[in-house]
């Protein structure tokens, strides 16, 4: 459902504050629908996508992006699908990092590309990468992800710290039954080449409408297998309010952070807004509606600028105060995680 906003509010805001005093600075752009891999818990097996038309341009991101720049937004995330599958898209992140205002451009990739770009994003300006990687283990890594490819995102990683990216980020996604014995494998990995590891619990975003609340495997639950191998692990003080993850400490040195939206959801800090790659805002994951940027881009309006804080500031005034997993009259979006951008 698309929603129909009427033009420029006055006086001007100049910020993207909601109902609940949340203020907004950070948003993700999908930048394409399309993956390298049909994880389980994202896409389905038969995934169709959008007609390549319908996705914004490079010149469109930056537009809006410049807009909402003007509005307060300080951070960009850069995701999909799979990003890296976007022809040229170092040319898009210089030109993110150029825009007035903007102070930081991250990519959350699943790093089968990674190799072979992690020159050239580092080149365009790029300050931060998250790679998604749930399993060591390639019969796992293939249960979860339905294609091979751990070998390439490990030199995906590897290429990325040769680059010179510092502080990597490695994102797992737990799954009940499935990723338990990877959690070990995966903290020796990241402990020992310098990686930041966040654990995440499985959210109801699944094409294939598979998941059950029985499948979470809790970040309590995986602190318990941490702290099993590794000794008793510390909760640490959050420098940053808007992050979603909580950071533990390892006894011998090092930290692991973990993101729990099912079991301590954290929607009270939550900062973000999304553009999807066919050119919707959505106000939160769980959104059920979404506006229609893409028309506004296209409109051939002489006051599209206007039209876009518009919709920015309906988005942002429209957000629910939480997204209701679990609780009653929960509704699951009508889009899957690939149609929106993690
Ligand atoms: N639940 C939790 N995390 C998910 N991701 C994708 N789908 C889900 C889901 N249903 C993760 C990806 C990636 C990030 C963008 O979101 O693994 O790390
Ligand atoms: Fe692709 Fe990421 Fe979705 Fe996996 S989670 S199918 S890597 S977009």
């Amino acid at each position: 459902m698309s929603e129909a906003v009427p033009i420029t509010p006055t006086p001007a805001p100049t910020c993207l504050v909601d109902r609940f005093g949340r203020v907004h600075t950070d948003l993700r752009l999908s930048v394409t629908d399309r993956c390298t891999l049909r994880c389980t818990y994202c896409m389905p097996l038969d995934a169709r996508f959008k007609p390549r038309e319908e996705l914004l341009s490079f010149d469109e991101f930056v537009r809006v992006v410049t807009v909402a720049a003007g509005l307060g937004i300080r951070s960009i995330r850069v995701t999909g699908g799979e990003p890296l599958l976007r022809p040229r898209l170092p040319d898009l992140i210089a030109r993110l990092v150029a825009v007035p205002g903007i102070e930081e451009v991250a990519l959350t990739t699943n790093g089968l590309l990674l190799a072979e770009q992690a020159e050239a994003l580092r080149g365009a300006g790029l300050h931060r990468v998250n790679v998604s990687l749930d399993a060591l283990d390639e019969e796992t890594f293939r249960r979860i992800a339905r294609a091979d490819g751990l070998d390439r995102v490990l030199a995906g990683l590897d290429a990325a710290s040769r680059a010179g990216f510092e502080r990597l980020r490695v994102n797992a996604v737990s799954i009940r039954g499935l990723t338990e014995s990877q959690v070990v494998p995966l903290a020796r990995l990241c402990r020992g080449a310098g990686f930041q590891l966040r654990f995440i619990e499985f959210m109801p975003l699944d094409a294939e409408s598979g998941w059950s609340s029985g499948q979470v495997l809790t970040g309590a639950e995986v602190r318990g297998i941490l702290e099993r191998e590794f000794g008793p692990l510390e909760p640490l003080a959050s420098s940053d309010p808007g992050q979603p993850a909580v950071d533990w400490r390892f006894a011998d040195g090092g930290s692991v952070g973990f993101i729990d939206p099912v079991s301590h959801p954290f929607c009270d800090r939550c900062d973000r807004l999304r553009l999807t790659a066919d050119g919707q805002f959505r106000n939160c994951l769980f959104s059920t509606t979404e506006w229609d940027v893409r028309g506004v881009l296209r409109s051939g309006d002489a006051d599209v600028d206007a039209r876009l804080v518009a919709l920015l500031v309906a988005c942002t005034a429209a957000k629910r105060a939480a997204h209701g997993i679990g609780e009653p009259g929960f509704e699951r979006p009508a889009r899957a995680m690939y149609q929106i951008g993690g």
